[in-house]
């Protein structure tokens, strides 16, 4: 059994640290990507509060496949460039989406979702998944928060 709940009340850079490092031992000697992703998605919903949906889209020839996540079912292809996830990928740049209505072109999985960020993870230049948020609380997601999941794509590049 593991058990990586983070500890109670924890800044949010404390509680991104303990993420990452759950994150990083949970992959560290396992070299199967979707049993990587699985175990990363659901560290993720234990983590973090107010998502609705947390999950991988991988880069597969010239559009996005879904990949292991915690949530609804979700739509399974996304071109490149397209929704919040394509437009991550397309650009290599992280996108925070404090109202999806707001975005053009978003996708909406779920009607619940609200707010949503999505994390690019690159390798070799290029990106190779996109790691996506999504929560039903508008402006759910911050700064910090960006800047934590872009932290464990980094930690993730050569692991999935
Ligand atoms: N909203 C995303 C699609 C994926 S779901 O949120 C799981 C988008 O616009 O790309």
């Amino acid at each position: 059994m593991f058990d990586f709940t983070p500890d109670g009340d924890l800044p949010q850079s404390e509680l991104y640290r303990q993420l990452v490092a759950a994150a990083d031992a949970l992959t560290a000697d396992e070299p199967d990507p979707v049993a990587n992703m699985a175990n990363v998605a659901a560290l993720l919903a234990e983590f973090l509060p107010q998502l609705n949906w947390a999950g991988f889209y991988r880069l597969v020839g010239s559009e996005l496949v879904l990949g292991p996540f915690i949530g609804r079912p979700a739509c399974i292809r996304i071109p490149l460039g397209q929704g919040v996830c394509g437009t991550a990928a397309s650009t290599g740049k992280t996108q925070l989406v404090e109202d999806v209505h707001a975005f053009p072109g978003h996708i909406a999985c779920d009607a619940a979702s609200r707010s949503e960020l999505v994390v690019p993870v690159m390798r070799g230049g290029q990106a190779v998944a996109v790691i996506d948020l999504d929560s039903p609380q508008l402006a759910r997601f911050d700064a910090g928060d960006a800047a934590g999941i872009e932290a464990l794509a980094r930690m993730l590049a050569d692991r999935i």
